[in-house]
């Protein structure tokens, strides 16, 4: 165990950096459109992060633009951008954050042997000059500068110093030392930040950060073995998402901290009600499901099978509870809200308790979706207004809408779909009836010979919202056209209904992306 950090009693405060839409944005197949980023930072902010990283300018328009988009509607967090150790990154990720009332420019460069060997074809003497060089030009657009030393983990420690010493003394206010490749461990690491504070001369001129990936599956326990050894920030993403591996997990992180305050003397801004709500945002937008026993986030966080827990639990929650599930916001279904006879004021309130602050027409939307929902199923849940949120307010523009639909299957005919499908630009109805192996695919067919989508279907997932054969189902579909990833939801009580809605909600995201 090693030694407690010589710090105050007091405790201290941890910056969470969310980097879900950068890092997190590069798992194979996340990729979130720019109204999915800036839903997503709203819900980051609710969540309370102190930091956004809401991309990296440079490498795309698209990223430059949702940077840009977020830093102007989004309040509360720092709203950052990535940038290369090159000048042109850092311009433009000065472009595209100068705007959001508060902002910083986190720039990077390898530091280990290996990477500038091999991938830099450059020495020591020339990535400390490009770094500081960098981190100089940062400050002179900004106030608030980071810098990470990429790789760091496999860095020569005394090279890691005097780098991370040279680019505080050139103006960065927070030096970030990532495990790029997952490949530390909680000892090591946390060893490495106590000889940084050791050796580094200005370390208190700046936060020390943490960046863990999660390739051996100790980047929770290495982000906090950092924290305890007197790192001041550590860059997470929700459900973990990331490269390969993915990152930190922001709600594992969070938790650990709260949860064991006494021993890491340390805790967040988090608002942990918010947490559950955020993550299955992020899965929503991403088609990335958690995996049932995740901690804090999973199905089962919070289910206990064993006879001898359930005994135990029955006498008092806290003998095999540490966390409560209403703590990460959690509330089993057993919410119940609203029903067929809650009028529009109820409904509205509800969407504000839940933190949907929305606009009169969403609002509208939203009612005409619930008072149908409420026709066909008994009792509405959270769960089924988030749904309907989710569903209703993330489509984009409808250049085609779903008019009707007719489905004849079962064990003794072949599958046949009759689609009606309402072209938005010209009002004209078109109608196809198709076969197919099964009534989606029959479903699927039809539509996609009215629209002449030229898409092709990646996956298809479907999931029931609350329990009961009444319950809300619903339907992620991704399609992949031209390179191009979207996915789309549909929610209905008729499971067919939605899957009909999720395929022409992600041919219409197609669509949008073509005219954009
Ligand atoms: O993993 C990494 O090293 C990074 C840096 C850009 C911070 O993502
Ligand atoms: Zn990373």
């Amino acid at each position: 165990m090693p030694e407690k950090p010589d710090m105050d009693n007091d405790i201290r405060n941890i910056r969470i950096f969310d980097t879900t839409l950068r890092d997190g944005e590069q798992s194979p197949g996340a990729t979130m459109t720019t109204e999915e980023k800036l839903q997503l930072a709203r819900q980051l902010a609710r969540l309370g992060v102190d930091i956004i990283e809401a991309g990296f300018a440079i490498a795309s328009d698209g990223d430059f633009n949702a940077i840009r988009l977020i830093g102007g509607e989004v309040e509360g967090p720092v709203i950052c951008s990535l940038a290369r150790a090159k000048e042109g990154d850092v311009k433009r990720a000065y472009e595209a954050i100068k705007d959001a009332p508060r902002h910083r420019i986190h720039t990077f460069h390898s530091s280990s042997d290996i990477h500038l060997k091999y991938q830099y074809r450059i020495g020591r003497d020339e990535a400390l000059k490009r770094s500081v060089e960098m981190v100089e030009l940062a400050r002179s657009l900004v106030e608030d500068v980071e810098f990470s030393p990429m790789d760091a983990t496999r860095t020569e420690i005394g090279y890691l110093s005097e780098m991370v010493e040279a680019v505080i003394g050139a103006g960065a206010s927070t030096v970030n030392i990532p495990d790029t490749v997952g490949y530390t461990t909680p000892e090591e690491f946390g060893a490495m930040i106590r000889e940084l504070r050791k050796r580094v001369s200005n370390i208190d001129d700046a936060v020390i950060s943490v960046h863990c990936h999660n390739d051996l599956g100790l980047a929770v326990a290495n982000s906090l073995a950092a924290v305890y050894n007197g790192a001041g920030q550590v860059e997470c993403t929700i459900n973990g998402i990331g490269e390969r591996a993915g990152n930190c997990s922001m709600e594992e992180v969070a938790m650990a901290l709260r949860t064991r305050r006494d021993f890491f003397r340390a805790d967040t801004n988090i608002v942990s009600e918010e947490i559950t709500r955020s993550s299955r945002l992020v899965t929503k937008i991403t088609g990335m499901e958690v995996q049932p026993n995740k901690a804090i986030v999973g199905a089962n966080a919070f289910s206990h099978e064993a006879g001898i827990h359930q005994d135990g639990l029955l006498k008092e929650k806290t003998t095999y509870e540490i966390i409560s599930p209403e703590s990460v916001g959690l509330h089993h279904g057993t919410k119940l809200v609203l029903g067929k006879h809650s009028g529009r004021h109820a409904f509205k309130s509800r969407l504000v308790e839940l933190g949907h602050d929305l606009a009169d027409d969403d609002i509208e939307v939203a009612f005409k979706r619930f008072k149908d929902l409420a026709d066909q199923k008994k009792d509405i849940f959270d769960e089924d207004i988030e749904t309907i949120v989710s569903t209703e307010l993330m489509k984009t523009q409808e250049v085609f809408s779903l008019d009707g639909l007719t489905v004849n299957a079962g064990t003794d005919k072949a599958p046949r779909a009759t689609v009606r499908i309402r072209v938005t630009e010209t009002d004209e109805v078109i109608e196809r009836e198709m076969g197919g192996d099964g009534p989606v695919d029959a479903i699927y067919r039809a539509i996609a010979e009215i629209t002449g989508t030229k898409s092709k279907l990646q996956k298809f997932d479907i999931k029931g919202i609350t329990g009961g054969t009444d319950a809300l189902g619903e339907v992620t579909v991704t399609l992949e056209e031209d390179d191009r990833v979207v996915r789309g939801h549909g929610a209905h009580t008729d499971i067919l209904v939605a899957a009909a809605m999720a395929y022409i909600t992600a041919i219409n995201k197609l669509a949008a992306k073509q005219a954009g």
